[in-house]
């Protein structure tokens, strides 16, 4: 199957950055959200990183006016019936994804390859909400989408063999490395990534060190690019918490219970850069 017409759903930082990267390749995209100003504000953040990429000379203006003539904004998930491959990267709440999915099976051609970019709901869950489960994958990109090389690959229990080719060659087409992981609670990536994060909240709320410290141990001591407090800043709070949950339920291992002042961040609305203040203040 010739892949040509890409839908994302969600034009959010995930969203917004997996736009980019497939009008970028050379597809004809079509990227949705419930609402004209979401779609708007993801179309900023796009026209402002192919922007920054004009100004350091790694882009020219000409085809920065290309790749933004390959994305169609929209607000309709009934414009998702004519795409070939569609990314979901709405935000991660198990409910919302399952009715989008359930949508999208309706909406969409037979051939249609639906795929997630879910960070930690069961692959296998969401294709038995449909009725094309051989047709379901999981896509996972990292945050800065245009940036991180990654892309998990993640088969549910019903994903054939083709579906699997086709996302891990597009997966390439798009310039990332992709790597296959299979369906357990926060695959790989996440796996192994938010226990580091959520035990760097553990020494906030310890007092073991502060967040500067926390982080200038983990970037200068190991190496990392950024430390795991602001690292959780950019991903979101709320997203980090509900992987945590989603590993807690998985598992019913107590080593995966979400840090108490991770909860009281988000609680109070401090969910990192999106909203000006998470573990660290942003203008
Ligand atoms: N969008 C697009 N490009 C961006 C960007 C963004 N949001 N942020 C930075 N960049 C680009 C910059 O323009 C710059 O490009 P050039 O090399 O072409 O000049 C490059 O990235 C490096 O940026 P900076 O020099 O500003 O800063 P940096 O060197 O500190 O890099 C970073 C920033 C890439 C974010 C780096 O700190 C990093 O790799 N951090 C770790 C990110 C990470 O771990 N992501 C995975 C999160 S987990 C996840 O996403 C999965 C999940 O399910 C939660």
């Amino acid at each position: 199957m010739n892949i040509k017409t890409f839908g994302v759903i969600g034009a959010g930082q995930m969203g917004n950055g997996i736009a980019q990267v497939a009008a970028a390749s050379g597809l004809d995209v079509i990227m949705n959200d419930i609402k004209e100003e979401f779609v708007e504000r993801g179309m900023s953040s796009i026209i402002k990183n192919l922007d920054r990429m004009v100004s350091k000379g790694k882009l020219d203006a000409a085809k920065k006016e290309e790749i933004l003539g390959r994305i169609q904004a929209s607000t309709n998930l009934k414009d998702m019936s004519a795409v070939d491959f569609i990314v979901e990267a709405a935000t991660e709440n198990e409910p919302v994804k399952m009715k989008i999915f359930r949508d999208l099976d309706e909406i969409c051609g037979k051939e249609t390859i639906l795929s997630t970019n879910t960070s930690s709901i069961p692959i296998g869950r969401i294709a038995g909400n449909t009725g094309r489960p051989d047709k379901v994958i999981g896509m996972h990109f990292m945050n800065p989408v245009p940036v991180m090389k990654l892309v998990e690959v993640i088969r549910g229990i019903a994903t054939s063999d083709e579906t699997f080719k086709i996302t891990w060659d597009l997966s390439e087409k798009f310039g990332k490395i992709p790597a296959e992981a299979n369906d357990f609670p926060g695959f790989i990536a996440n796996r192994i990534l938010m226990p580091m994060i959520n035990e760097a909240v553990y020494c906030l709320f310890q007092n073991v060190g502060k967040p500067d410290d926390i982080d200038t141990v983990m970037k200068l001591g190991m190496n990392h690019p950024m430390g795991p407090l602001a690292l959780a800043d950019l991903i979101g709070l709320d997203t980090c918490l509900a992987i945590m949950e989603t590993l807690y339920d998985g598992f019913k291992d107590s080593k995966y219970r979400p840090c108490p002042l991770l909860r009281k961040y988000v609680e109070a609305g401090w969910l990192g850069r999106k909203t000006g203040r998470g573990f660290y203040v942003y203008d």
